[in-house]
């Protein structure tokens, strides 16, 4: 991992090439959301909560040392992973400074936590978090009491001087962002009264789903004429120890889906797909593509719809994905853009301001590795628009990733389509969401390896 504290990791460069066909089982790891949000819970909690399924990316185990450096208590046993929590409001001052790496769900969501405690924290990150904006949760905690200093335009590192006298609030979202939702919904956890966001456009709601489960009282309704919600937690609860089981990661799953529908005659199963209505907005959109994907086993999963996926490949077309779909698909922008490279027509998609805030500004990181692999493509303030060919893309290029995992794996799933074979700079972010993402789409015929 490249991190501010332990130095820079050595750049692995990867590359991709092309193969007729892809075929066979995988199983979709662990969901890297609901995994911060199962340890999160878990030491906010009194008792053992018991964690299966958890994602073992540096991501989720950066979330693990930090609440680890606040007093709970979170051991491996094999499969298993056991949190012994210290219950809301009862952490501890970290005696360090909390390296999150490159995991912004962990800046965001322990901020919250972090500033609803009596005491002065500092948290930094690796070279892509500590460009990420850091604003969106510190205008909202500020407003409800705790002080912090930041670099320039509020980056990080970040100092936070928490209080457990926290004054509840009202706050609409500026930006449509479950990380901000979720970091206002934690801090409300240590505050007396209610603690209402309201979001404009739905987004992930894994917390309020984990909320419930753990036993805080949380109201969530509809907002009037509009696609958004009004989510309120009640302060103080005494949250219990609850098991959780995190069901696989769809945007995880979609590099694979998507490299068995890039390859006709493919036939992939992608098992234990989470697919919680406000995530799984890809799969919705490769299916209006043309795609044949098959929702097989529907079933519930810690709470989560879930479903194994059957892919068979090729037939797709260009098409307009809404604007208003991207916060239920924010994360596969760059793998859907690989997707409409080698379907046959335009694809447009709109609304993706949001793109620029993600590990790397991720629209210029997809267009420039569209245009290193020569894909004709037209890229705005917040859109892009990408020329498929119907087939296979001329690929032969070099793709920077800028510390981004999905663009990585995005650009290498390419390469299994291309003409001529796709290099990423750097695969080593790959292992903050996705360990073992090469072994496992070899396991299906891909051809990726070091270059
Ligand atoms: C996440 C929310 C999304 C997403 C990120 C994980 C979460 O970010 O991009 O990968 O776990 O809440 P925003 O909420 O900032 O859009």
């Amino acid at each position: 991992m490249e991190s501010a504290l332990s130095g820079s990791a050595v750049p692995v460069k990867l590359i991709a090439r092309q193969v007729p066909r892809l075929e066979g089982k995988v199983r979709a790891p662990g969901d890297k959301s609901v995994s911060h949000r199962a340890l999160m819970f878990g030491a906010l909690a009194l008792g053992e909560t018991v964690v299966s399924g958890l994602l073992e990316g540096e991501d989720v185990l950066c979330t693990a040392a930090a609440l680890r450096a606040m007093g709970a208590q979170i051991v491996q046993e094999g499969p298993i992973w056991r949190v012994r929590g210290f219950g809301v409001g009862g952490g501890r001052e970290p005696d360090g400074v909390l390296d999150l790496g490159n995991s912004g769900t962990s800046a965001r969501l322990l901020s919250g936590i972090l500033a609803s405690h009596p005491f002065t924290s500092f948290m930094t990150g690796d070279g892509s978090l500590r460009r990420r904006p850091m604003q969106r949760v510190i205008e909202p905690l500020s407003r409800m009491g705790a002080r912090f200093v930041s670099r320039e335009g509020g980056r990080m590192p970040l100092g936070i001087v928490g209080t457990d006298e926290m004054i509840p609030i009202e706050y609409t979202l500026p930006v449509a962002s479950a990380q901000v939702k979720s970091c206002i919904l934690l801090a409300g956890l240590n505050t007396a009264g209610e603690t209402t966001v309201i979001e404009p456009e739905a987004t992930r709601d894994h917390t309020e789903r984990m909320l419930r489960h753990f036993g805080a009282e949380v109201r969530v309704s509809d907002l009037e004429g509009r696609r958004g919600k009004r989510i309120t937690v009640v302060g103080w609860p005494e949250l219990k120890a609850r098991d959780v089981v995190v069901p696989g990661d769809p945007s995880s799953a979609a590099f694979a889906v998507v490299a068995a529908c890039i390859r006709p005659g493919s036939d992939v199963m992608v098992e234990n797909v989470g697919l919680n209505p406000l995530r799984a907005g890809l799969y919705t959109t490769l299916q209006e593509m043309g795609a044949n994907i098959v929702l097989e086993n529907q079933r519930e999963v810690g709470g989560e719809p879930v479903a194994d996926l059957r892919v068979r490949g090729g037939g797709l077309k260009g098409m307009t994905v809404p604007p208003e779909r991207a916060p239920t698909m924010i994360d596969e922008y760059p793998i859907l853009a690989v997707a409409a490279a080698c379907a046959e027509g335009t694809t447009h998609m709109l609304g993706l301001a949001e793109l620029r805030a993600k590990e790397s500004d991720r629209l210029s990181s997809v267009s420039a590795g569209l245009t290193a692999n020569g894909v004709k493509h037209e890229m705005g303030p917040d859109f892009l628009i990408v020329n498929g060919v119907g087939g296979s893309p001329p690929g032969g290029g070099l793709v920077v990733t800028h510390l981004d995992h999905r663009i990585a794996m995005s650009f290498l799933v390419l390469g299994l389509a291309t003409k001529e074979p796709v290099a990423v700079d750097d695969g080593s972010p790959i292992d903050t969401s996705f360990p073992g993402f090469a072994a496992l789409m070899n396991g299906l015929g891909a051809k990726i390896g070091p270059a």
